[in-house]
This record gives structure tokens, C-alpha cells and sequence, in this order.
């Protein structure tokens, strides 16, 4: 079924009201989840009216509705995709399998620490980006944050309903904490380290949802693998929502990058003091951002060889991406894979078992997939007939996780000195200079259709309405 209860406090298409103790459970956790929202939300917006988009239906093809709503009554609620007929475990030792209905007795605290690990990212990036409404390049854009917002809580819903639906005790005290850890806090702070980092303006929201995001894509893609049947029917769903996350990041620095691009061909010039000077933000520091993005990020899946890893595969708690299209045997007993390795200052290959290799691999699927997005950003300076490129740092530049921890790599892969990374990491990440620039391009334009001075507008608006629409109405 794809319906969507609307007329129960918590929507869902689990039929929720059919399971007495859960629904008990998940509306006693209703109000300490609006708590949160109230202290950690987007600041100041409770009493906007944003134009939004609320699932209706978890049919890919208009499973959307747009209206007015103040953030505090959203929706939120649980939905998994349609169970497909005779699914089976796809991968690992219990390949062939019927997919499991309930948690199997052996993985439980190993997919409890799974689904824990996913939901804790969903509250971590709302807090993150609480501050941005303030200072939002148009109404447009405002929206979009809000959308993301919303959508990152309703994530935090599908895994908080898994662990009140299948865990149990344990699965409600990890609901409680969810809403207890707060990202960057000294002593709870979120559980990866990517989302204890501040995003402290717009540039590193829409790189943060062009590239974090996209890691949330890629890990609910894997875990939409699962042969716990319950986890992969949340995560497919919860990919359609994402999908608009990636596209506002990735759109957003086009937009700065046409801009900038504009600004240089109508001043001829290149210069970055120019550039700054005319209030837009010159190429080599969104280079920068995207350096530190890009790495910072790629931590986030962990060490090349991982035997944790090598675990949820044989386990078929968590598959690798598209792994049902991938035409081997699925075990992977006998298969190699290619890591990085050092010897002596030089960075080579190695092979090594595919199984001990999964999150190289999955980094390695991400990392295809942000170079494709590259491609299409350097259509903008190639259109405007400017020379510059975009281009991502090696994997081992900046690295905290890992084999590359500890070393210091130069974008282009080598290895270099400690004095020689401190005279030119300048280079390579934003600098203090660089963050305090961007810092005071932030203002608030909220006028319909006015878009801050260092981003163009977009080519068209959010469910065909006009760009100057008036996404958000102030209360
Ligand atoms: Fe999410
Ligand atoms: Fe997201």
C-alpha cells in the first residue's frame, strides 16, 4: 500500500493505529521531537509560512503536495516505499534468503548501531544550519533551506520509528538520545565528527548539501540494500526526498559560479581583490571550499580497510550501491580491490580483498558521482568563456580518517613535508581571510525575486512557480 494516513497525529503508510504499544511509543516521543525542533530548528521560524512540499503518497510520481505551513506543523510522519513481493537477501553469506521482517537476533546490536549511527546525521545537520534563515540570499533560497530542514527531521522520524518498531527498550532510550546529542557540544556532541562541524554561511550550506548530502545518498543507497526488509523500504524513500537536497547544492554553486563569472567578463578581470571588491566570490576560493568540503566529507566513510565493513556485507545488513546491479556473485570471496597505499613518501595501489575494501569502494562510487557534478559546474566558466576549472583534490589531501591520517598530501597526490604543507595549505583551504570575505557577502534579502549580489537567480522556481513567488511569508 502507498496511502498516506493523514488523519492520525502521526502520519504514516505503516498502519500505525493497527499497533497499540508502537503508536503509544511514537506519540509520547511526538512532543520531545517538537521540543528539539523548537530549541534547534531553524531560528526564528516558527511563525513563517513557507511554501513546502509534504509527502502524500510514496508513489515516485507525485508523491508531493506544495502549500503554506508553519514548520512546527509539519507533517512529519513515517514512510517506507512499497514492499516488494518475494524479496530476498541479495548479498553476504545469507544470500538466496527470504529478506528478514524482524531483526535477526545475531545483528541486533549491530543494526541498532547502524540505524543509530544514520539518524544521528539527520537532526546533526539541521542544527548545523539553524543560523542560515538569518541570513538568506533570497526567499527562494530561504525555502530550500526550510525544505532540506523539514526533510532532515522527518529523517530522523524513519529511523527513530525502526528502533521504536524493532528494538524494543533499547530502540526508545536511542530515540531519546538522538534528541539529546547537540552538534559541536563538548560533551554530546553528534557521533561523526563532519556533523560537529559548524555551517557558518550560505557557501558551505550549498557545499555541504551538494557533498554531505550526497554521502547521505550513497550510504541509504547501501542500506537500502539490507536484507532487513524494514531498513531497505525506509531508506528507499527516504532517497527521494534527498535527491532535492543534492540538487539545491549543486544549483546553488552553479548560481555562485555564474555570478562570479558575469562579474569577471563584464570588469575583465580575474583578480581576486577585484572581485571581492565588487562583492562577489572569486573561483579559487570556491575551490577551497570545495577542498575542505570534498575531504572533510570523504572521512565520513571511513578507513580504506575495514573489517567492520567487510561484517554488515557478509552479514546483508549493508550491500554496496546498486548492488543488485552489479553482476558478480555477490559474496565476494575471491574478489580484489584497489586501495591506496604508501611506501615511502609515494602514494601506489594495492590489492586487496573486495570485502575488506567496501567503504574505499562506496567513497570511490561517491567520489565518481561528485566529479560527474564538477562536469556539469565547469560548463558555467567554459559557456562564459572564462579559463578556470574546478577540480577535485586528490583522495589523500586532508585526510583525518584512515590511511592517509597523519600525512600530508598536496591536491594533486603527493606526499609533501610538514613546512611545506604549512607555507601552502593557504592554497588549498579557506582561510581565516577567506571565511571572514564570504562571512560579510551574508545579508538577508527577502524581498520576492531580489537575490543577494554573489549568486544569479535560478532558471526557474520550485514546483513551476514563478522565481520572484513569494516562497515565505513573514508572520
Ligand atoms: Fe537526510
Ligand atoms: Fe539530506
Amino acid at each position: 500500500m502507498s496511502g498516506i494516513d493523514y488523519s492520525e497525529r502521526i502520519p504514516n503508510n505503516v498502519e500505525l493505529s493497527s499497533n497499540k504499544s508502537l503508536q503509544r511509543a511514537l506519540e509520547h516521543w511526538q512532543p520531545e521531537y517538537l521540543k528539539w525542533w523548537g530549541e534547534m530548528g531553524p531560528e526564528k521560524s516558527q511563525t513563517m509560512d513557507v511554501y513546502l512540499r509534504t509527502a502524500i503518497s510514496v508513489d515516485p510520481k507525485g508523491w508531493a503536495h506544495y502549500d503554506y505551513v508553519k514548520m512546527p506543523d509539519y507533517r512529519w510522519g513515517i514512510f517506507l516505499a512499497p514492499a516488494e513481493a518475494g524479496r530476498h537477501v541479495n548479498f553476504g553469506v545469507h544470500k538466496g534468503e527470504a529478506a528478514w521482517q524482524e531483526v535477526p537476533g545475531e545483528y541486533r546490536s549491530t543494526l541498532r548501531r547502524i540505524i543509530v549511527t544514520q539518524g544521528d546525521t539527520e537532526p546533526a545537520s539541521v542544527e548545523q544550519q539553524r543560523h542560515l534563515g538569518l541570513t538568506c540570499p533570497s526567499l527562494y533560497d530561504l525555502r530550500n533551506l526550510f525544505q532540506v530542514n523539514v526533510e532532515e527531521g522527518r529523517h530522523l522520524w524513519a529511523m527513530v520509528y525502526l528502533l521504536h518498531a524493532y528494538f524494543g527498550r533499547d530502540g526508545r532510550e536511542e530515540g531519546e538520545a538522538l534528541l539529546e546529542r547537540r552538534s559541536g557540544d563538548a560533551d554530546n556532541p553528534r557521533i561523526l565528527t563532519a556533523f560537529n562541524e559548524k555551517t557558518p554561511d550560505w557557501l558551505s550550506f550549498f557545499m555541504f548539501t551538494f557533498i554531505t548530502d550526497r554521502d547521505g545518498k550513497y550510504q541509504l543507497a547501501a542500506l537500502a540494500e539490507s536484507g532487513f526488509d524494514p531498513l531497505s523500504r525506509t531508506c528507499r524513500f527516504m532517497l527521494t526526498e534527498e535527491a532535492h537536497h543534492l540538487f539545491v547544492g549543486e544549483s546553488g554553486i552553479a548560481r555562485i559560479i555564474q555570478r562570479t563569472c558575469d562579474v569577471m567578463n563584464q570588469h575583465k578581470t580575474d583578480d581576486p581583490a577585484k572581485l571581492r571588491g565588487l562583492g562577489v566570490i572569486d573561483l579559487p576560493t570556491l575551490q577551497r571550499y570545495l577542498n575542505f568540503h570534498f575531504s572533510v566529507t570523504s572521512d565520513l566513510y571511513g578507513s580504506e580497510i575495514s573489517s567492520n565493513a567487510a561484517s554488515f556485507y557478509t552479514q546483508g545488513l549493508k550491500g554496496r550501491f546498486d548492488e543488485t546491479k552489479i553482476g558478480d556473485d555477490h559474496r565476494l570471496e575471491a574478489a580484489e580491490y584497489e586501495v591506496p597505499d604508501v611506501v615511502e613518501d609515494r602514494i601506489v595501489a594495492r590489492h586487496v580483498p573486495a570485502l575488506t575494501a567496501l567503504n574505499e569502494r562506496l567513497r570511490d562510487d561517491w567520489t565518481a558521482d561528485v566529479q560527474k557534478a564538477i562536469d556539469r559546474w565547469n560548463r558555467v566558466p567554459e559557456k562564459a568563456g572564462v579559463p578556470f576549472r574546478f577540480k577535485l583534490p586528490h583522495k589523500g589531501f586532508h585526510r583525518r580518517i584512515g590511511l592517509f591520517t597523519g600525512l600530508h598530501v598536496s591536491p594533486e597526490g603527493k606526499v609533501i613535508s610538514e613546512a611545506e604543507w604549512t607555507r601552502k595549505h593557504k592554497d588549498w583551504l579557506p582561510s581565516e581571510d577567506d571565511r571572514a570575505f564570504v562571512h560579510s557577502l551574508m545579508g538577508r534579502v527577502t524581498e520576492p525575486g531580489k537575490f543577494a549580489n554573489w549568486i544569479a537567480p535560478p532558471l526557474s522556481g520550485i514546483n513551476k512557480q514563478p522565481v520572484g513567488f513569494e516562497y515565505v511569508r513573514f508572520g
